[in-house]
């Protein structure tokens, strides 16, 4: 996901806009530019690769100018070369662009026929034409980039500077987000309150379809029919978060130390710890509340291990509350065209609240009369902002693009969900919601016990960090877990892994299973073990190197030879994904460090896909 920042300044802007990209770094890049206004005309300079490389250039070839604005990019349309990075020129008009322009193509034949030549590969190019046309045909800046954002198809947030005008910069939104800073003496732009926190903590989010004319001392905000319009300035916590790695080797190391204070933070918000019971906070529309009582049905819809967290609550929704659950991927749900029952909740989970596929879900569902209601960790994001309820997670700002803390803290979110619904559907009595409180309270000692493992786990990982592929199986909540297992070493070390429910092993997979083939089973000794245990046995007898996550007496009844046995502490079913989500997470982050790949930023991915 690209980066966005600008300034309307006092002072040397290039330098500050390079550092308030840093703080954009997260969300995955691989090249990176800045624009300025310099004595009448607009000057840019433009690296490959990571900041430090256009930082080099600057100190080359320095940009002075008070007015300027700069590009973290994550290529979709175009090589990640330095002809592709942005901001793009065109007479007299700089333009950095997020998303994805997808009438580029017939916007480019038509403004070629009209003279204008191209000089990259990219849809964002189209953009700075179609201003530069507009201010050709006579058009002020504001009217040129109206008619020029009128033009396009697709998602973006964009920041627009022009040759003829210092002190201004354009903003305009439609899907991923766009913030606007206001300070003492400058005003800014940026993709969130993050980027812009060393400068101020007064945000203002553009809503879709919003744009800004953005001067040193105001910012005029239009909504897309050009009626002015006020938004409110929020406080932001991103201003007040220091996003650094403290005495970690990297964010994600970080984040999952983090996890049992904020799973503690985030149980405090959904259970009243004295009482032992759950107490729905729902900081969306209080005056429309979602009725789990009277719920035919929940439709989940999310992408990645945010949709993983779903498919584990769909065991918990389904055996505590009796409430059929569907669960889908949204990049699927959002063009299934899905039947939904009247009266049904829609709940997407999201770290971001910016995932593009899973906000097209929302939007359907929200078409469809659905009560929407989501599960967020930026509570100022889009898809909180688009939901009739919203639970956040109090996970803090997740900076490492492989999630940890944030699924913890979704499963955290949804169990208590769960044990509510049960409560309000009457599956659960008092004394069940005690003790099934009583339990999820104990996950963040467990989760600190499991980190504790780190350097057994470490020196298992040496093993995995040699191979070409895995297996991962698991049954019940067990099985997405296995899954998450798989999705984390495919994107932190790039092996190859799959995972598959362990009873399924036997209708194909297990032709995959040799002695090259390490096979992780997580598997808590709980009701169905024996039943994972007989897998593990027909693994074992063809070969396969057996991974196996257990506690003590799983350990002890799997009776069998295994390369590896991670043994948990004893604890209740409940909190198993919760927990055992560490040493799955850690598993994956060793081998990936033993294999050098760039664990906060593994390669081809960013933090929040708003692109389709
Ligand atoms: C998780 O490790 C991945 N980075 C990715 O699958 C992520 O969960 C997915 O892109 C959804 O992101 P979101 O939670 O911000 O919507």
């Amino acid at each position: 996901m690209c980066g966005i920042v600008g300034i309307v300044g006092s002072r040397s802007v290039a330098p500050l806009i390079v550092d308030a990209l840093k703080r954009l770094e997260y969300r995955g890049y691989d090249s990176a530019g800045v624009a300025t206004f310099v004595d009448g005309k607009l000057d840019r300079r433009r690296a490959e690769g990571k900041l430090v490389n256009l930082e080099a250039r600057l100190a080359d070839d320095p940009l002075p100018g008070k007015t300027g604005i700069g590009h973290t990019r994550w290529a979709t349309h175009g090589a990640p070369v330095e002809v592709n990075a942005h901001p793009h020129f065109s007479d007299g008009v700089a333009v950095v662009h997020n998303g994805i322009i997808e009438n580029f193509r017939e916007l480019r034949e038509e403004l070629e026929a009209d003279g204008f030549s191209f000089a990259s590969q990219t849809d964002t190019e189209v953009v700075a034409h179609l201003v530069a046309k507009g201010l050709r045909d006579g058009l002020d800046a504001k009217g040129a980039a109206g008619a020029a954002v009128s033009r396009l198809r697709g998602a973006y947030a964009l920041a627009i500077m022009f040759g003829g005008d210092d002190g201004l910069i354009v903003g305009a939104r439609h899907g991923p987000p766009l913030a606007i800073g206001h300070g003492g003496d400058e005003m800014y732009l940026g993709s969130d309150a993050v980027a812009l926190a060393p400068f101020t903590n007064q945000i203002t989010y553009l809503e879709d379809g919003d744009w800004a004319i953005v001067r040193r001392h105001s910012v005029e905000i239009f909504d897309a029919d050009a009626n002015p319009v006020e938004r409110k300035i929020d406080v932001s916590t991103g201003a007040a978060i220091v996003v650094d790695k403290g005495n970690h080797r990297h964010f994600m190391h970080k984040e999952m130390y983090e996890q049992p204070e904020v799973i503690g933070h985030t149980l405090a918000n959904y259970v009243d710890f004295n009482e032992q019971a759950v107490v729905l906070r729902d900081s969306g529309d209080a005056s429309n509340p979602v009725d789990f009582a009277g719920l035919p049905r929940l439709n989940i819809t999310a992408c990645g291990t945010a949709y993983l967290a779903g498919f584990v609550s769909k065991y918990w929704f389904e055996r505590h509350a009796r409430l059929p659950v569907d669960i889908d991927v949204a990049s699927e749900f959002r063009y299934r065209e899905a039947p939904l029952q009247d009266g049904g909740l829609s709940l997407f989970i999201s770290q971001s609240g910016e995932t593009a596929d899973t906000l097209a879900g929302l939007k359907y569902c929200a078409d469809e009369g659905q009560h929407i209601a989501s599960i967020v960790n930026v509570r100022e994001s889009t898809m909180a902002r688009a939901s009739h309820s919203v639970f956040p997670t109090l996970a803090g700002p997740e900076i490492g693009v492989a999630s940890t803390k944030a699924f913890t803290c979704q499963l955290t979110v949804l169990a208590s969900l769960a044990i509510a619904t049960g409560v309000q559907r009457g599956h659960i009595d008092r004394a069940t919601e005690a003790r099934l409180v009583g339990e999820l309270s104990e996950a963040p000692r467990y989760a600190t016990d499991a980190l504790k493992m780190e350097e057994q786990i470490r020196t298992l990982a040496h093993d995995l960090a040699g191979k070409k592929h895995v297996l991962y199986l698991g049954r019940d909540t067990n099985y997405p877990l296995a899954m998450e297992g798989a999705l984390k070493l495919k994107e932190l070390s790039y092996i190859h892994a799959e995972a598959y429910a362990a009873g399924e092993l036997k209708h194909g997979p297990i032709a995959l299973v040799d002695d090259e083939m390490p096979v992780v089973v997580i598997a808590p000794h709980d009701r169905i073990f024996e039943k994972t245990v007989s897998n593990m046995q027909e693994v074992a007898a063809r070969g396969g190197q057996i991974i196996l996550i257990t506690d003590q007496r799983g350990a002890e009844e799997a009776g069998m030879e295994t390369s590896r046995t991670i043994i948990m502490p004893d604890m209740p079913e409940l909190v198993t994904p919760i927990v055992y989500s560490v040493p799955v997470q850690m598993l994956a982050y060793h081998t990936a460090v033993h294999m050098g790949t760039d664990v906060d930023q593994p390669r081809n991915l960013a933090k929040s896909v708003t692109v389709e």
